[in-house]
């Protein structure tokens, strides 16, 4: 499948259209943004190990019976997917507090949640993607009805209930996660963009060491040996 035209670039991303209407190509870009772009460098290879990880994550949930736009990975750095009208919603999935969950509401970073909590924020770098309600999503027209967000919250969760134990499994803490969802030409509700250390948070379940993106936005250093950590466990699982 060949690339033609560049329908979007994003931070992480390129994205393409091909020959067949209903599918596109991500190509993973080694760029590396924080704090909504503020912040920014770049690290070779990052792109790759991402297409990677995601690669065999969607594999996962779809053996799994969860509904994602993944189709191949086609190589190092692009992979094809379906095309989606994506949701401007991202959905946030906690086990345990850190980062903005405990600097705006001062719960104590590492504290395991008593549930699991998943969150809404407005994906729109203009205003800082804000925190939304169901109220501010409909407002904004961001989906049809409430029960779209339900299906949000129910996909999310279930999608947690498999990566939990498959991470544990490997020696790693889920701490937290970002998830999109797009609509088929269909309608259906699918997942989208990508899973990886890019928007996810790991945690060595032995070391505690952080295994994810809070290496750069921390400026911890070996970021690159972090990702490839995560991808070798996986592989070799
Ligand atoms: O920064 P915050 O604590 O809200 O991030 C929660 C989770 O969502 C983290 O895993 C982070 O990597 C991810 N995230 C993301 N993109 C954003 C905001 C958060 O991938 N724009």
């Amino acid at each position: 499948m060949e690339k033609t035209n560049l329908l979007y670039e994003g931070k992480a991303k390129k994205i393409w259209e091909t020959e067949d209407k209903n599918l596109l190509i991500s190509e993973f870009k080694d760029d590396l943004t924080a704090f909504n772009g503020e912040k920014k460098s770049n690290e070779a290879g990052k792109g790759a190990l991402n297409n990677k990880i995601s690669t065999e994550l969607f594999k996962l949930l779809e053996k799994k019976g969860i509904n994602t736009h993944f189709k191949e990975m086609l190589d190092d750095n692009n992979m094809l997917h379906k095309r989606a009208d994506v949701i401007m919603i991202e959905v946030i999935v906690r086990n345990i507090a850190t980062g903005s969950l405990s600097k705006n509401l001062g719960i104590e970073d590492g504290k395991i949640l008593p549930f699991v909590l998943v969150e809404f924020d407005y994906k729109n770098d203009e205003l800082g993607d804000p925190k939304l309600n169901d109220q501010h999503c409909i407002i904004l027209e961001l989906v049809d009805n409430v029960e779209e967000l339900d299906i949000l919250r129910k996909v999310a969760r279930e999608i947690n209930d498999i990566l939990k134990p498959y991470f544990a499994n490997i020696g790693l803490n889920l701490v937290d996660f970002k998830l999109e969802f797009g609509k088929d030409k269909d309608g259906n509700i699918m997942l989208v963009d990508e899973i990886s250390p890019d928007n996810c948070r790991f945690w060595d379940i032995k070391t505690g060491e952080k295994m994810d993106k809070d290496r750069f936005r921390q400026g911890l250093g070996g970021l690159k040996v972090a990702y490839e950590e995560v991808l070798n466990r996986i592989l070799a699982k």
